[in-house]
């Protein structure tokens, strides 16, 4: 048997538990298992790497876990290194530990899917861990971004200067929400823009993937724009994941 895991704190309502779980049975791939491995601490990691020496093949790495888990690791593919976090772990047939990034690919494969042109620029909401993966995506595909956040800092604006200068959203055409608001059960939140601005021109991109209709989407849609939420990326994260752990 091949072993496959997720590690995290928190893992009741995976959604790779169930993916993989799901997968195996349905290409009937029988020789792998999928578990949880909730870590109270990283520091139980090593051990956990020993206990299932020889079976565990790889894992998915999930929040709080992405930046911490590179102090454990011997080698870094060049991507995650930019991104500064880690989502998927490989063990080499030596032993030894490489860390990926999946979101990056699941964030890029689907935005390029969508999007009929990449002439245009974003605005990148939240500066949180999955809006690193996104950055590094925007930065190879040439697309020129602005961070967007609740505090003022260097290289980036806040929604009151969007507010305050409408000239910010007619000149960004891509938003992305990389930041939980509007996530079940708090359906009703949104990032703090002024709808109003948005025309038929825009795309909206959320993160965000229940409901599948956010209320930041909606009002996307309400406007005419184009409007797409994270399942996607879910599903391609994912099988990156397998990919790289099969490669
Ligand atoms: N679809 C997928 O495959 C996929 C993959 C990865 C993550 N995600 C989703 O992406 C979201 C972000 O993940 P993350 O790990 O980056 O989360 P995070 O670190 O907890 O938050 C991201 C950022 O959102 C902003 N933020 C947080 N709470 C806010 C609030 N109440 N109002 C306004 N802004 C707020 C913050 O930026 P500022 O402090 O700068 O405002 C924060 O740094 C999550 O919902 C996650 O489920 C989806």
């Amino acid at each position: 048997m091949r072993k496959f895991g997720l590690i995290g704190k928190t893992l009741k309502h995976s959604f790779s538990g169930k993916y993989f779980g799901e997968k195996f049975e349905k290409e009937n791939i029988d020789d792998c298992t999928y578990e949880l491995f909730e870590l109270p601490d990283i520091s139980e990691f090593p051990k956990l790497i020993t206990s299932h020496k020889g079976a565990l093949k790889g894992l998915n790495v999930t929040i709080p876990y992405k930046k911490e888990v590179m102090f454990f690791l011997d080698e870094l593919d060049s991507i995650a290194e930019r991104i500064g976090a880690v989502n998927v772990v490989k063990i080499n047939s030596n032993g030894s530990l490489k860390g990926f990034n999946s979101d990056y690919y699941g964030f890029r494969s689907s935005l390029e899917n969508w999007l009929s042109h990449t002439n245009l620029k974003a605005l990148i909401l939240g500066t949180g861990g999955a809006s690193n993966a996104v950055r590094t995506a925007l930065e190879d595909l040439k697309i020129p971004f602005q961070h967007v956040s609740r505090n003022e800092d260097e290289n980036r604006i806040t929604y009151n200067d969007i507010k305050q200068n409408p000239q910010i959203l007619k000149d960004h055409k891509l938003i992305i929400n990389t930041t939980p608001l509007g996530t079940f059960p708090d359906v009703d939140q949104k990032p703090d823009l002024p709808y109003s601005q948005l025309t038929e021109e825009h795309y909206l991109y959320d993160l965000v993937y229940n409901p599948e209709v956010t209320a930041f989407l909606a009002e996307g849609k309400s406007a005419g724009a184009k409007t797409k939420n994270g399942s996607d990326m879910l599903i391609l994260q994912a099988e990156k994941s397998w990919e790289i752990w099969n490669g």
